[in-house]
């Protein structure tokens, strides 16, 4: 009995420990085998010898579940040991995702906007000829239409080419005075270096009554606008052709990148052209019904002035999701 004590004191693991209770109690261990022997004994030694093993025999047992918690407490505490996470360690951290270019651009502009109280205005991607075209003084077959490229469905509808449909929503839906702009994505069949398929513009629009909104404020308006986005630059009108505005004008801003020198980027004018605008034209306000006012709009593409601020070379580049470009933007 000593000598199983011993054994099962030098046992350093649950396996180790398994083995010896397996020895000791098996059918061929220590106990079959001392049990075995009191067939050869007889009366008051065979029920002595017999008691003396019982006893023996649940002793060990205890002795071997003892020292079974044991181990297995101890075996448990190794692998906490082994496996403990210093949670005071530094990591690299999650990786997190920054704005868009293109929407970081659009965020500035909307708020620049709404800051003056203009109304935050949406409308519909896939839109109807009436809306995108007609109502913009742009009836059916007018060359004016070549200015755009259109996606169409085979019902006619189509997906809009700019953000000016939204003014006729919002006209056909309030009445004066407006004062609205409309951030949104537009859709033209063209690609390459400078155009992609899908981009964005913010359409501006503002109407009172007759006589109240005239040129003077929308170059005022877009000349502070565009010294907010582009810094210390000189704005120039360039007279131009829209439909839907009477006079219209194209708006140039000075070379960010050569301050008028000439550069490769303004090809070598001194200018880059940055927005359309203009007062409207009393077609688009008989289509809505709108009488004795005048407004002005201007319409604006955001990718060029996203372009054009982080200094990006390609178009295309800014819908690839290459992340080596975006992480660029945190
Ligand atoms: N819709 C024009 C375009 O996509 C941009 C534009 C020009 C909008 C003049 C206007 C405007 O509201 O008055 O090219």
């Amino acid at each position: 009995m000593e000598t199983l004590q011993k054994s099962i004191e030098e046992c350093n693991s649950v396996k180790e420990l398994e083995r010896l209770r397996v020895e000791v109690f098996g059918k061929k261990g220590y106990f079959s085998k001392e049990f075995a022997k009191l067939k050869e004994l007889e009366g008051g030694e065979k029920i002595s010898y017999a008691a003396k093993l019982n006893e023996e025999k649940e002793k060990f047992g205890e002795l071997v579940n003892a020292k079974k918690t044991f181990l297995e407490a101890k075996e448990y505490e190794d692998i906490l040991k082994r496996d403990a996470l210093d949670v005071s360690l530094y990591s690299k951290g999650a990786n997190i995702g920054a704005l868009h270019p293109v929407m970081d651009t659009m965020d500035k502009i909307t708020e620049y906007f709404a800051s003056l109280n203009f109304s935050v205005e949406d409308g519909p991607l896939v839109e109807d000829d009436f809306h995108n075209f007609e109502a913009l003084n742009l009836p059916k077959f007018h060359p004016a239409r070549d200015m755009q490229d259109t996606f169409y469905f085979k019902d006619g509808a189509l997906l809009r080419t700019h953000t000016s449909p939204v003014q006729i929503r919002t006209m056909l839906s309030q009445q004066p005075p407006v004062r609205m702009i409309c951030p949104g994505a537009v859709f033209r069949p063209d690609l390459d270096l400078t155009h992609t398929p899908m981009f964005h513009q913010i359409e501006g629009l503002v109407v009172d009554k007759k006589g109240a909104v005239s040129f003077a404020n929308l170059k005022s308006i877009l000349e502070e606008f565009l010294k907010y986005m582009f810094g210390d630059v000189k704005v120039r009108f360039r007279p131009s052709f829209f439909p839907f505005t009477e006079p219209s004008a194209e708006v140039d801003i000075s070379c960010i990148f050569c301050h008028g020198s000439g550069c490769r980027v303004c090809k070598n004018t001194g200018w880059l052209e940055v927005l359309g605008c203009g007062t409207v034209d009393q077609n688009v306000f008989n289509a809505v019904g709108y009488k004795n006012c005048s407004g002005y709009a201007f319409g604006m593409g955001m990718e060029r002035s996203a372009m054009l601020l982080h200094r990006i070379p390609d178009l295309r580049a800014l819908f690839e999701g290459d992340l080596r470009l975006l992480e660029q933007f945190k």
